[in-house]
């Protein structure tokens, strides 16, 4: 890998590109990031994922690092430089380096980083056969509405969930799905999408309230709701969403079929029109 990221200010082989031990994100997980999806070479709904950042900073006190159109710029320029057609560009911004403390009330001198990484997204390899998942205690904080690099618990539930053969976790707690360890969870039932509502229990995806507005348009009814582990087993078809994986099938959960045990019309039909909209 040969690729060029970005630092502070600058653009260097990502080799070069080096984090204080004292930084903040290292010590504390005390940054936020965005994973914003490049398809075609083109970045997708950056402007969304740009005023999640801002609303993650400001819950964090982070000041903001740069403006809106400084932080697309720096986008811009990764894409091309990596000359990525289909992936991603991660941008991080922790709170900077200081002596460790807890305290951080008056520390303001963030860091900020960003990379990009080639991934298949259209063609997806899971999306023809559909996920399958697994059910696990979701064990993170309480505060998941923030996009912050706190993520040990999703990487132990999504490794231990490989391990055991399945394609992700989906998260429950108090008997209901919250999302997946890095998609949000949708069900399909009666005819109708079911997904948790935005609160401090999940992220509030871009991607969740894209499929969303899309499932609207198409007349398709729509609730945010809380739905049980049950629930989810016996509906008709379920999926997840993320800016990388656009509109994932799950044909299975806990070693039990969700519909026919293949990807649903629903499901099938919404990816299509996820993709649909950005040749618009
Ligand atoms: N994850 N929920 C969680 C916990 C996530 O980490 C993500 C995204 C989502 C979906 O959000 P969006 O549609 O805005 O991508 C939901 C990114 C892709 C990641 O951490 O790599």
């Amino acid at each position: 890998m040969d690729r060029i990221a970005y630092i502070n200010g600058e653009y260097v082989p990502e080799n070069r590109a080096r984090v204080s031990i004292f930084d903040r994100g290292f010590l504390f997980a005390d940054a936020a990031y965005e994973v914003t999806a490049v398809i075609g070479g083109r970045l997708i709904d950056f402007p969304a994922h740009a005023r999640r950042l801002s609303y993650s900073l400001g819950e964090l006190r982070i000041d903001p690092p740069a403006s809106e159109p400084d932080l697309l710029s720096i986008h811009r320029s990764l894409v091309e430089h990596n000359g990525v057609e289909e992936g991603s560009v991660y941008m991080q911004v922790s709170r900077g380096a200081a002596d460790r403390s807890f305290l951080y009330s008056d520390i303001s001198d963030s860091t900020v980083i960003a990379f990009t990484q080639e991934k298949r997204i259209v063609d997806h390899p899971a999306v023809a056969r559909g996920a399958h998942v697994t059910l696990t205690d979701d064990l993170r904080w309480g505060r998941r509405d923030i996009k912050t690099v706190q993520l040990l618990y999703s990487s132990m539930a999504r490794t231990q969930a490989a391990e055991a053969g399945y394609d992700d976790a989906w998260l429950t707690q108090d008997g209901v799905v919250t999302e997946a360890t890095s998609s949000n969870a949708f069900i399909v039932t009666e005819g109708r999408l079911v997904t948790h509502p935005l609160d401090r229990h999940i992220l509030p995806g871009i991607t969740r309230s894209v499929v969303i507005e899309l499932a609207v348009n198409t007349g398709l009814g729509v609730e945010e709701r809380a739905f049980a582990v049950d629930e989810a087993r016996r509906a008709d078809e379920a999926f997840m969403t993320s800016s990388t994986t656009a509109v994932l099938p799950v044909v299975n959960i806990d070693d039990l079929s969700v519909g026919d045990g293949v990807p649903g019309p629903v499901t099938r039909e919404l990816r299509r029109r996820y993709f649909e909209r950005l040749t618009e």
